[in-house]
């Protein structure tokens, strides 16, 4: 992969931790020069940015600002030169009690919406507009969630409606900028071992998520990564629009 991906600009977002810092390890493991956005866990990068001093590069941002993305995006092309991929990985899953206060109900509802599918929305925008003015155009990973097309439980509707407005925006980037020379791809995991996981292993128990998949393990960042840089490679830019599900097989459509 690294024949494919040495030197290609490529913004992860959400990049510190959990599959997105896998995806920055694959990336920068594969010689290509990494933006790697962050939110609160900075210091977790250290060691990261120590190993490649000339190709990583970390950028806190909170996507809840979302008016000031394209101040953000900018600093990031400014920085690296240019961008080549957009990697919005970065994601929220916050637990939503239907018989709780109207209120609590719509305030999530909200922040779900503006991490998960606004700011990926705006951000898409500014890429676009980036790659518009590029010979080379550009290349968009989303990543949504099996949630897209299986829905989620009562308590994780505005996730699964979120992660599926990623998936239509994704489909309408390839359809309309193709010819363009922009592709843009969605990856929908299932249960991956991480944080945003772990607090649905807390509430329903491992061995729920176990049942479903067919795989005896469940999937662990690192079966996801390779994935985004193989899409980020060039390799698959006949497969634009699509949506490429790693979830262990737990649900297959
Ligand atoms: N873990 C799973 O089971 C699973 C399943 C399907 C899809 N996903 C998706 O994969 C992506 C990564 O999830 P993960 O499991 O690694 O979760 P995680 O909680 O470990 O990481 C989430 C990342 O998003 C960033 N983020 C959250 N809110 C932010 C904000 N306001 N501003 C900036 N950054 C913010 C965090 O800093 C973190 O880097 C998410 O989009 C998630 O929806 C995860």
């Amino acid at each position: 992969m690294e024949k494919y991906l040495k030197n290609k600009n490529i913004l992860v977002t959400g990049g510190s931790k959990g599959i997105g810092r896998s995806i920055v390890n694959f990336l920068l493991e594969n010689s290509a020069r990494v933006a790697i956005h962050y939110n609160r866990n900075g210091a977790s990068l250290e060691k990261t940015i120590k190993k490649y001093p000339d190709v990583a590069f970390p950028f806190q941002f909170d996507l809840e600002n979302i008016k000031t993305i394209p101040a953000f995006m900018e600093m990031v092309i400014q920085k690296m030169g240019h961008l080549d991929v957009l990697v919005n990985n970065a994601g929220i899953a916050v637990s939503s009690d239907i018989t709780g206060p109207d209120e609590d109900w719509i305030n999530t509802w909200n922040k779900t919406m503006d991490v998960n599918l606004n700011a990926t929305g705006f951000l898409c925008k500014k890429a676009i507009q980036h790659f518009l003015g590029r010979e080379k155009g550009g290349k968009i990973i989303n990543v949504s969630s099996r949630a897209a097309f299986r829905g989620d439980t009562e308590d994780y509707m505005d996730y699964a409606a979120s992660k599926a407005g990623m998936v239509a925006l994704t489909r309408s980037i390839a359809r309309a900028f193709g010819k363009k020379g922009i592709v843009a791809f969605t990856i929908a995991p299932g249960f991956v071992q991480t944080e945003m996981a772990q607090q649905f292993f807390d509430q329903y128990g491992k061995e729920t998520a176990l049942n479903q998949i067919a795989l005896e393990n469940l999937t662990k960042p690192e079966d996801v990564a390779p994935f985004v840089g193989f899409l980020a490679s060039g390799l698959a830019d006949h497969a634009t629009g699509g949506t490429f599900d790693i979830n262990a097989g737990s649900y297959v459509h």
